[in-house]
């Protein structure tokens, strides 16, 4: 079935004029703002620059209550359609953690056993990612699904709908990161499962349509990073 929500025509300008909307708006800013109460802008920007991708972690467990409020802040991330693409499976016990971590770094194995890297060297790489994984106190292995996005008859507009699953689920990833780090736990997303979606669907015992995409590693964390970022005029033109 084809569903294009976008072909619906999006000329607000008359409406915006209406009455009953402009009485409205200022009460709508209000609520768009922040809550500076709750919040200041420059609380929100020193959280936002304030999160580095952590890889050690305390043994320490995530209480279940933060895991899921980091998860209903994850889930309030934009999507195209608003059809919230993104599927989550919450890894807090070690016994999963470890299966998915040997299939992984078998995969791994294989892989680079094929590009001809030297055993010593693979061992040391699929040993790090196993550690990574296994030290965790929890994993989010973050997929999509298509199966509530549009279908095109074309060959390009399906690949740009399924790159909007992409976007849009790297959006609840990101706000799933941003939640963790307010709640004073670190985490990395790592992007060994887009590399072997099969190995994890299969090892995890997933639904067959979501696709992996990424593995964040979450837990409270046991080392302090500094990261740089380029300056803002080689990144930005205003036009
Ligand atoms: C799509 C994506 C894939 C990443 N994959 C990995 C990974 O496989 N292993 C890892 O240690 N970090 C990974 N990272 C984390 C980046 O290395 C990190 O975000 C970057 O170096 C900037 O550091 P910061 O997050 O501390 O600011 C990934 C980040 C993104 C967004």
């Amino acid at each position: 079935m084809v569903n294009n929500s976008r072909r619906i025509a999006t000329d607000f300008s008359g409406l915006m004029r209406h009455p009953a909307v402009q009485a409205a708006l200022p009460s709508c800013r209000q609520q768009i703002a922040m809550q500076p109460e709750l919040l200041s802008p420059q609380a929100v920007h020193r959280l936002l620059k304030s999160r580095r991708s952590i890889r050690r972690f305390e043994p320490t467990p995530i209480p279940d209550d933060t895991m899921t409020r980091v998860l209903e802040s994850a889930k309030w991330a934009p999507s195209a359609h608003n059809r919230q693409p993104w599927r989550f499976a919450v890894l807090a016990n070690r016994a999963w953690q470890q299966r998915l971590a040997d299939a992984m770094a078998a995969q791994l194995t294989a892989d680079l056993q094929v590009d001809g890297v030297p055993q010593e060297a693979i061992e040391k790489d699929t040993q790090r990612s196993q550690q990574r994984l296994t030290s965790a106190a929890a994993l989010v292995v973050v997929c999509l699904t298509m199966g509530d996005m549009d279908t095109y008859p074309d060959a390009i507009r399906q690949q740009n709908e399924r790159i909007m699953a992409i976007q849009s689920t790297a959006m609840a990833g990101q706000n799933l990161l941003l939640a963790a780090h307010a709640e004073g736990l670190g985490g990395v997303w790592m992007c060994g499962p887009l590399f072997c979606p099969d190995v994890v669907r299969t090892t995890l015992e997933l639904p067959a349509a979501w696709e992996p995409q990424g593995v964040i590693a979450l837990g409270f964390p046991a080392e302090m990073r500094t990261k740089t970022r380029e300056p803002l005029n080689t990144r930005v033109v205003y036009r």
